[in-house]
């Protein structure tokens, strides 16, 4: 097999499967082809962690087999967090180095090398500088945007390495305008190494349904017009209200009839938006006591099967006193008894006593 030299520097954006065990990711070997001469040529990277040997590949000859000596690995294990507006985002970052020769055999001084790290926000095509620190250097930084704080530093200083490091970036109370792409690099001497990650900010709406608990209408006559209140959500983008009738004639679940409309989107100071969902109920049968208004609410915040509220339809006419409001009846009427009986022995008291006191 011929002599390879080369110097290879992985970037992860797929830390998830790292974990997961082999990744494969395309990359290329610069080869030496002599004469001050470099050759590039395409490769797959077949990634083990861990000891053990690579995984078979029937297809390939052994012959073709190089070990790689990765250098630096920059990786996240979160490459699309979601936060939830308000709340604090931990950006993880993760990076390990390993020297290409033993720093042994080198000039420079035990203990992991200095690096520097950098987060940048990418919006409409332009990069923002989050943060930037260099640890052990004392050079001039310019301030943290956002409240933004990174935990940068070696995990251990072995004399020789290998090290890994921790460049988690932390950003409090999360604002709808700090979604995107942010982008970590994390710089050695002669060597950098690079991993993006997609923020997105969302929140849950909270979902209520007005009249409620009751929608009273007469058979024949359509119910009033419901209204399903869908507040404080974000993004304002992706939201859809369905409108359900459970229970009734037909039993079950069916798509509600009558007209529906969304009104426009209210804005509030935190980012979030509200809107409401109106249903026009197409009028009711006496059958249809009893059934139940759903309104279903599907948001990328939501899980797949949304979030609902409902109400019950009562027809009037057809509600008749249910037996807690009987034995609430018969109680009054045992505490009014009572009290009567209490009030005529007092006045019957005090009459008595007037008199002797007269006499
Ligand atoms: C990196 O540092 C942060 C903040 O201290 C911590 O929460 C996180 O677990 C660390 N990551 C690793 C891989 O140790």
């Amino acid at each position: 097999m011929k002599l390879l030299s080369f110097l290879l520097a992985v970037v992860l954006g797929l830390a998830t499967a790292v974990s997961a065990g082999p990744a494969v990711i395309e990359c290329w070997f610069v080869e030496d082809a002599g004469g001050g001469r470099l050759a590039k040529k395409p490769a797959a990277l077949l990634l083990r962690q861990g000891p053990g040997g690579p995984p078979p590949r029937p297809d390939l000859d052994p012959q073709l087999y190089l070990k790689v000596h990765a250098v630096l690995t920059v990786f996240t294990h979160t490459p699309s967090p979601r936060i939830r507006l308000g709340e604090d985002a931990l950006l993880d970052l993760s990076f390990a180095y390993v020297p290409p020769t033993p720093v042994a055999a080198t000039s420079l001084a035990p203990g992991p090398p200095p690096f520097g790290l950098e987060w940048r926000r990418q919006h409409l095509g332009k990069g923002h500088l989050v943060l930037a620190a260099t640890p052990g250097l004392a050079a001039q930084m310019p301030a943290a945007q956002d409240g933004a704080v990174v935990f940068a530093a070696w995990d251990d200083d072995e004399p020789w390495g290998p090290w890994t490091g921790n460049g988690t970036l932390w950003l409090p109370a999360v604002q709808p305008f700090q979604e995107g792409t942010y982008l970590a690099t994390v710089h050695l001497p002669y060597l950098q190494g690079q991993v993006t990650l997609e923020l997105a900010v969302q929140k849950p709406p909270k979902v209520s349904l007005m009249p409620a608990p009751v929608v009273w209408a007469a058979p024949g006559e359509a119910p009033p017009e419901l209204l399903c209140l869908v507040s404080h959500f974000y993004p304002p983008e992706g939201l859809e209200v369905e409108w359900e009738l459970r229970g009734g004639p037909e039993g079950g679940f069916q798509k509600a009839k009558g007209q529906t409309w969304l009104s426009a989107l209210r804005h509030h100071s935190d980012g979030s938006v509200s809107l409401s969902g109106h249903l026009q109920p197409p009028p009711v049968t006496a059958e249809q006591h009893g059934a139940r208004y759903a309104c279903r609410v599907h948001h990328t915040s939501l899980p797949a099967l949304g979030r609902s509220a409902e109400v019950t339809l009562e027809v009037a006419g057809l509600s008749r006193p249910s037996l807690e409001d009987g034995i609430g009846l018969f109680l009054s009427a045992f505490l009014l008894l009572g009290l009567i009986k209490v009030l005529c022995w007092a006045a019957a008291y005090w009459s008595t006593s007037k008199d002797s006191e007269e006499k």
